[in-house]
């Protein structure tokens, strides 16, 4: 690699050489295989889910928790507008139609407020919802119990979608474990990562077990292994290989976590004294983990400047997602704003910058990140 910062590679501990030699000598380089199992009981311990399932990627992961809580054709499915695409291109992998729920300021996960109100305006309008992906984002949990709960009492099944929020808490609860079902990712970005992977959780047996059935082509059970099928599969399963890379991470996911909080402070610091960047809050609910310190400048006109400054200068910076509702793929969904005339996630995006966050970034580097800012805004 060049001396280029970049936002969030991996980091691995050292351990998964050892681990990946062991499958290598065992011959389980399949999607089967003890590794996975091991790796399934150890996310469940790490994060307190009762069940686990792991899966070739985050997106695979929403997708089959999205046809295990019911999502067919024509269901309304609501989803955070400020989150990566995957969050919600398995509400039309399922034929359902997404409705997109504007962030709150002070955490930047989805709006209790405008959650509660498209809620009572679909149930106006004779419409029930059938699920709610609520993102937890850039490693803050979202207000998981106050979605829970409306989504309780409007009939609707919760997906914790905790894809970058792996090691963050609300209370004394890991975010992914609130909802009928949670997912993370292990993608090379993330704070922890199988290269490639996700997993589904959840506390219900039955789901996570069709959760595998399901993620392996829906093979019938039958005394000589015949290959009778009576329901559409995927081959969603991690390989038994990513899943050693998985056990030597969440080994060290504490580390990983401190590291990049550190990271967050160093950067608040050091960037004090300019006073032209305020930070993602920390919501008093929890511990994020900054798997991104994100940030806003002033407009949306500071924002393209800065990022182009710290490209040039060989700095991986990257603006906030783009809102699902601004997308071209989802022009004319609808929308719930946090409040009316208030777009909190679209001045997100505008203002918003993530910058170099891997928990391997050298001290010198952090250096070279803050002179970089100090001098654009010099
Ligand atoms: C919020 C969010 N959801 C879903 C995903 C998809 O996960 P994966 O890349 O493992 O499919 C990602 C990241 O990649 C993400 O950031």
């Amino acid at each position: 690699m060049t001396d280029r910062i970049l936002l969030s590679p991996p980091h691995m501990s050292g351990e998964e050489r050892r681990l990946v030699e062991r499958v290598f000598d065992s011959n389980w380089i399949a999607p089967v295989g003890p590794a996975i199992d091991a790796f399934e009981r150890e996310l469940e311990q790490c994060t307190g889910a009762n069940h686990a399932c792991a899966l070739s990627s985050g997106t695979a992961a929403i997708h089959l928790a999205l046809r295990l809580l019911g999502v067919e054709p024509g269901d309304l499915v609501l989803c955070s507008s400020l989150t990566f695409v995957a969050s919600a291109n398995p509400i039309l992998m399922c034929g359902a139609e997404p409705v997109f729920v504007d962030s709150d300021p002070d955490s930047w996960c989805m709006s209790t407020a405008a959650l509660e109100r498209v809620l009572h305006e679909l149930a106006r309008e004779g419409r029930t919802p059938r699920a709610c992906v609520a993102v937890s984002l850039y490693g803050q949990s979202a207000d998981l119990p106050g979605i829970s709960e409306l989504c309780r009492e409007h009939g609707v099944r919760l997906l914790d979608e905790a894809a970058e929020a792996l090691g963050a808490t609300h209370g004394d609860r890991m975010a992914g474990t609130f909802g009928d079902l949670g997912v993370y990712s292990f993608n090379g970005n993330k704070i922890i990562t199988t290269s490639g992977g996700g997993a589904l959780v959840g506390e219900d047996p039955r789901l996570v077990e069709r959760a595998r059935f399901l993620s392996t082509q829906a093979r019938d059970p039958s005394p000589i292994n015949a290959y009778e099928h009576s329901t559409p599969g995927f081959n969603y399963r991690m390989s038994n290989l990513l899943a050693a890379v998985g056990s030597g991470q969440l080994r060290v996911l504490g580390e990983r976590v401190a590291a990049r909080r550190r990271i967050f402070e160093t950067y608040r610091d050091g960037l004090e004294a300019t006073g032209r960047i305020e930070w993602m809050p920390e919501a008093p609910h929890g511990t994020c983990t900054r798997w991104l310190t994100c940030g806003l400048v002033a407009d949306e006109g500071e924002r393209d400047r800065l990022l182009g400054h710290l490209d040039s200068e060989g700095i991986e910076a990257r603006p906030v997602w783009k809102p699902m509702h601004l997308q071209p793929l989802f022009a004319g969904r609808r929308y719930e704003p946090h409040a009316p005339g208030r777009d909190v996630s679209g001045e997100l995006f505008d203002r918003g910058i993530c910058l170099p966050s891997g928990s391997s970034l050298s001290e010198p580097d952090q250096a070279r990140v803050i002179d970089s800012i100090r001098g654009f805004f010099r």
